[in-house]
């Protein structure tokens, strides 16, 4: 049944969507139920957010708490409230070195943009208003604000819009010695910053090779240039660590969190700033250069109050590290998908995540192969997440081995489905 709705679905075919809608009415751990009652594995938490799975009384409650006390006040100038102050400092206490800073905003995106802007500020607190440039990697996605769809690496999302920002390149997402090469041709001096997910997310769920982290960071450190890790879908267990980067052995100057940081119950972005980018606008004393950006719910205390519960539920769970216990049973059961006629590679093996692509001749005779194969999964009852080449998951960090191998086996019910319809 076609039905005309106004509602305009981000990154959606409207046409399609007007036959296809699922409308979900209800969640619980890693299900969600549709309005007709139907229930669905959630093996993409939503999107790359809902880590403790879905219904967290602790996240509800605590929101209510806040929304009866404060309900909503901004932090701009002067204003503060306590959720957002208690916020910050436990996420500094997270943070790659101590005495960081913490910048609050409503999501992924809102810290890509301060990110930005506070590497080029920094820069130019520090006399080098010339370093502006802006570096990141071919398959990257960094959210769909100004900033970050400039600096994104899936051609796609940038097409059409006409001039983005400038300023910005690319460089292969797997070769550190072109990130070097390419600060060289840019000059050092004319770059700010380097956005680097430590595992590409929605590009393609790309694994970094051993030793690229490393390389990047010691690179970025050698030339002046920031290294800001994206970490929105990384953090909070997804790589079995509290902040994704902090698998690996390197300091990031930036830290974009979003996403798993609140469980997806209320929007949140969160900014860690290490104490020596932050310097120039935390003096002493009164005149100090003020960083002019922030969006309205920045320190929102009900944001505030949810993530706050959600990282009392992480502190006690021991989910965090599940991320990484979870990893090798997760590649394990996926391994057998690689030999299906229509799949070209199955990626996994580094935290609770996976990504799995059609084979380059099937995608190639027939670019629709994607979309069809994430609705024969959601047949199965499973949902996933479509990419360019495949499909992503990444699991509610909660999800038992048996969920593991009903994803699984939804996701090969899918593909065999697709070949049969196909003739394949
Ligand atoms: C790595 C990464 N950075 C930034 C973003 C943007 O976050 P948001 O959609 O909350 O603006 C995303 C969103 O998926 C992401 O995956």
């Amino acid at each position: 049944m076609t039905v005309d709705r106004a509602l305009w679905h981000p990154f959606a075919d409207m046409g399609a969507v007007r036959r296809s809608r699922l409308v979900l009415a209800r969640a619980d751990g890693p299900w969600v139920w549709d309005t007709d009652g139907r229930r669905y594995l959630d093996a993409t938490a939503s999107l790359w957010y809902s880590n403790l799975g879905h219904g967290r009384a602790e996240i509800a409650d605590a929101v209510h708490r806040q929304m009866r006390a404060l309900d909503a006040y901004s932090i701009f100038g002067d204003f503060a409230n306590e959720p957002a102050l208690a916020l910050a400092d436990r996420l500094a206490g997270l943070a790659p070195l101590p005495g960081s800073r913490v910048f609050l905003g409503s999501g992924g995106g809102d810290m890509i943009d301060a990110a930005a802007k506070i590497a080029r500020a920094y820069h130019a607190q520090r006399g080098n208003a010339e370093r502006v440039h802006l570096i990141s990697r071919a398959n990257a996605y960094h959210g769909t604000h100004g900033i970050g769809t400039s600096v994104g690496g899936i051609s796609a999302n940038e097409a059409g819009f006409g001039p983005l920002v400038q300023a910005t390149s690319s460089v292969a997402h797997d070769d550190a010695g072109a990130l070097e090469e390419e600060i060289v041709r840019v000059g050092p001096e004319r770059v700010a910053a380097f956005f680097c997910e430590p595992v590409i997310g929605a590009g393609g769920v790309l694994l970094p090779r051993d030793g690229y982290l490393e390389a990047v960071a010691a690179i970025c450190r050698r030339h002046g240039v920031l290294f800001v890790a994206d970490c929105v879908i990384s953090a909070f267990g997804r790589l079995g660590t509290w902040l994704g980067i902090d698998r690996w052995d390197v300091r990031p100057d930036l830290v974009t969190l979003a996403k798993g940081i609140s469980n997806g119950a209320l929007p949140l972005g969160a900014l860690i700033v290490a104490p020596h980018v932050a310097e120039p606008f935390f003096p002493d004393g009164p005149g100090a250069p003020v960083l002019r950006h922030g969006q309205t719910y920045a320190g929102h205390p009900a944001c505030c109050a949810a993530a706050g519960a959600a990282l009392d539920i992480y502190e006690r769970s021991g989910l965090i590290e599940r991320g990484r216990t979870l990893e090798a049973p997760l590649a394990a059961a996926l391994a057998p998908l690689a030999g299906h006629p229509l799949v070209g590679e199955v990626r996994a093996g580094l935290g609770f995540l996976a990504g799995i692509d059609l084979g380059a001749d099937a995608l190639a005779a027939d670019p629709g192969l994607v979309g069809e194969w994430q609705i024969r999964c959601r047949e199965a009852g499973v949902l996933v997440r479509p990419l360019r080449r495949g499909i992503a998951i990444s699991p509610p960090l909660t999800c038992t081995e048996e969920e593991i191998g009903l994803i699984v086996t939804g996701i090969a019910s899918g593909l065999d489905a697709v070949a049969a319809r196909r003739g394949l």
